[in-house]
């Protein structure tokens, strides 16, 4: 193994994997490149901002602008000349039918080899499906030569990807090309992180299979909820005890509105139609799916039926917008869904969330989007929690209580306490747990003093 960091780094796209990525190996000393075609994106990069909200994020991006180990560049040649490793972190977005779209990826291989060094290693960070990157090694050839093609998937999570580059489980390297390997390895040799180095199918499918493997875990537990309800258990303590397992654990057991987001939702489908290729029918992928969906028109329901089955006029105050806390992310939101459906039986919707507000206007055009949550529970009939934000647990509820024109509460997260709310005069409704109503039933508009507030809209 040679023992030099590849340097300098070409990183091709500035999303949410690329930018972070080359942030932080720009902070472990590497010289990276950052290409991006969105001009918008480079603007905001440019005066210091990360266009996307991640923790510790903005802070290590001032840093490596300020030292220079970071470069933002429009241009591939300049971008790409001499770099040692080019890095491709483009979408890889679903077609209509589940399928990865590769065209990004494509373009991006193909810029990458017409630039190429006599050094230069490919390494595809974007998640592509098996076998990939081995049918893509026929872009690789350049005047007789061909420019090694490595993947190297990437596992990090949106609200914590920082902290999750920095300390991954692991790191997974696939190609036919050992020095290749080795090659892209250096770059992540100064973490404490095993890395394993395998064929580039199986590095794809290791990726697909996290994904794939966490998205069933949150399915099940949904459907534990469910039965929960029918019996009467509390499917946080059910998930309790599960988890304890430690053949199990207790991680991704959160019943509630299911997985979203740019990843597992897309993933989950690319594999189905991965194994569908090869003439297999991947049972437990197609389960999980439907149910994360259903997860979705059975909380609308519940909202329903809590408020006598009348949706019509019924004013909804949704607490969460981002697929998950501590990020601004709205792609395949849990909350875009419920409220298009709240919406379609007649509600009128107002939501907020810390940070995705904006990111969220073009999906909702019919839905007021307001910064300050207690604007938005003014007048409310349901407060209804989409994202277990800390913000939103830590509300004063008790103040919340005096704006709302009904005491009602549905947690999409389970991730309010239900006692002291009934004991504000809340009904609480959760998944998969018995629902909790103060011990004096008040008619809307009765007990506490209920305001009207006037509504900032943004
Ligand atoms: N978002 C996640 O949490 C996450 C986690 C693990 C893996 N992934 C995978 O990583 C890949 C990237 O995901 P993302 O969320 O960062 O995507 P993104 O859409 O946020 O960013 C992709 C970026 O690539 C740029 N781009 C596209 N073509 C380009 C080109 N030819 N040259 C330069 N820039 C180009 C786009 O302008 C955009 O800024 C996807 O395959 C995704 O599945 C994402």
């Amino acid at each position: 193994m040679v023992n030099e960091r590849p340097d300098p780094l070409c990183m091709v796209g500035a999303g949410y994997v690329g930018l972070v990525t080359a942030v932080c190996l720009a902070d472990a000393d590497v010289h990276v490149r950052l290409l991006d075609i969105d001009q918008a994106r480079l603007a905001f990069l440019r005066q210091g901002k990360a266009p996307i909200h991640e923790p510790l994020l903005d802070e290590l991006l001032t840093k490596v602008l300020a030292n220079g180990r970071l470069t933002l560049h429009d241009d591939p040649a300049e971008a790409m000349a001499g770099a040692a490793v080019i890095m491709i972190a483009v979408g890889t977005p679903p077609l209509g039918d589940g399928r990865a779209d590769l065209t990004q990826v494509r373009a991006a291989i193909t810029q990458a080899v017409r630039h190429a060094g006599s050094e230069t290693v490919i390494a595809i960070k974007s998640t592509v499906p098996p076998g990939t990157t081995a049918s893509l090694q026929s872009l690789c050839r350049r005047n007789g030569r061909t420019v090694p093609l490595t993947v190297c998937p990437e596992f990090l999570a949106e609200g914590s990807a920082v902290r999750d580059f920095r300390q991954p489980p692991q790191v997974v390297i696939g190609g036919d090309d050992p020095a290749a390997c080795e090659r892209v390895a250096q770059l992540f040799g100064h973490l404490e992180a095993p890395i394993r180095i395998t064929d580039s199918t199986s590095a794809e499918l290791i990726k697909y299979g996290v994904n794939a493997f966490l998205a069933l875990k949150i399915s099940f537990i949904n459907e534990m909820a469910q039965l929960c309800e029918f019996t009467g258990a509390d499917v946080s303590s059910v998930a309790d005890g599960i988890g304890t397992d430690e053949r199990i654990g207790r991680a991704f057991l959160g019943a509630g509105l299911g997985f979203g987001g740019s990843c597992f939702p897309k993933d989950v489908r690319a594999l189905d139609q991965a194994a569908s290729y090869h003439g297999q029918s991947f049972q437990l992928l197609r389960a999980a799916v439907e149910v994360n969906q259903q997860a979705r028109s059975r909380f609308v329901a519940k909202i329903q039926r809590a408020l006598n089955g009348k949706l019509a006029r019924r004013r909804i105050a949704v607490l969460g917008l981002a697929f998950k806390p501590g990020t601004d992310d709205v792609r395949q939101a849990a909350s875009i869904d419920v409220i298009r459906h709240l919406e379609d039986l007649g509600a009128v919707v107002l939501a907020t969330d810390p940070v995705a507000c904006a990111n969220a206007r073009p999906l909702l055009p019919n839905t007021t989007l307001v910064d300050d949550p207690y604007s938005c529970v003014g007048g409310a009939d349901a407060v209804v929690v989409v994202t277990e934000w800390p913000e939103y647990v830590n509300l004063d509820w008790a103040r919340v209580a005096t704006l709302v024109r009904r005491p009602l509460v549905v947690d999409g997260r389970n991730c309010l306490d239900a006692d002291p709310l009934v004991e504000l005069g809340f009904t609480y409704i959760g998944v998969g747990r018995p629902t909790r109503r103060p011990r004096t039933l008040k008619t809307p508009l009765s007990g506490a003093k209920r305001a009207a507030v006037p509504i900032a809209v943004r």
